[in-house]
């Protein structure tokens, strides 16, 4: 019989570790059962989580570690070819996969807290 799936929420971190437009927190994921990263972010006070492969290549995008913005902090850029990704939407405004988008990771902020939600993509390592 297959293992249960986890779907109850997963603690990330505190909310004043996502500061705006600043570094990404970055956590570990199955997707699929294979082992990934993900990255969370604040962006004009909402914060957000993909998953950490570019919609190009599946490539992680992060040029330096939790590395996630372009010059002006105002997307998401690919350090491989330099995609750019709308923040709220994870939607690709320019770059070589114009039009696709990142895999979001719902969120939820309550309390000072920030957890994300598991589902049947993507799950917490074991
Ligand atoms: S791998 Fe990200 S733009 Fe090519």
């Amino acid at each position: 019989m297959p293992e249960p799936k986890r779907l109850e929420p997963q603690p990330l971190c505190a909310s004043d570790e996502l500061k705006e437009r600043g570094d990404a927190v970055t956590f570990d994921i199955l997707e699929f059962g294979r082992s990934a990263q993900a990255f969370a972010l604040r962006f004009n006070g909402g914060a957000v989580a993909y998953v950490n492969r570019c919609a190009h290549v599946p490539a992680e995008m992060d040029w330096q570690p939790g590395q996630f913005w372009d010059q002006e902090r105002r997307f998401i850029i690919c350090s491989v070819h330099g995609a750019l990704y709308e923040p709220p939407s994870g939607h690709c405004v320019m770059g070589p996969c114009r039009g696709a988008r990142l895999h979001a990771i719902e969120l939820k902020e309550e309390g000072g807290q920030v957890h994300w939600y598991p589902s049947d993509r993507i799950q917490p390592p074991l």
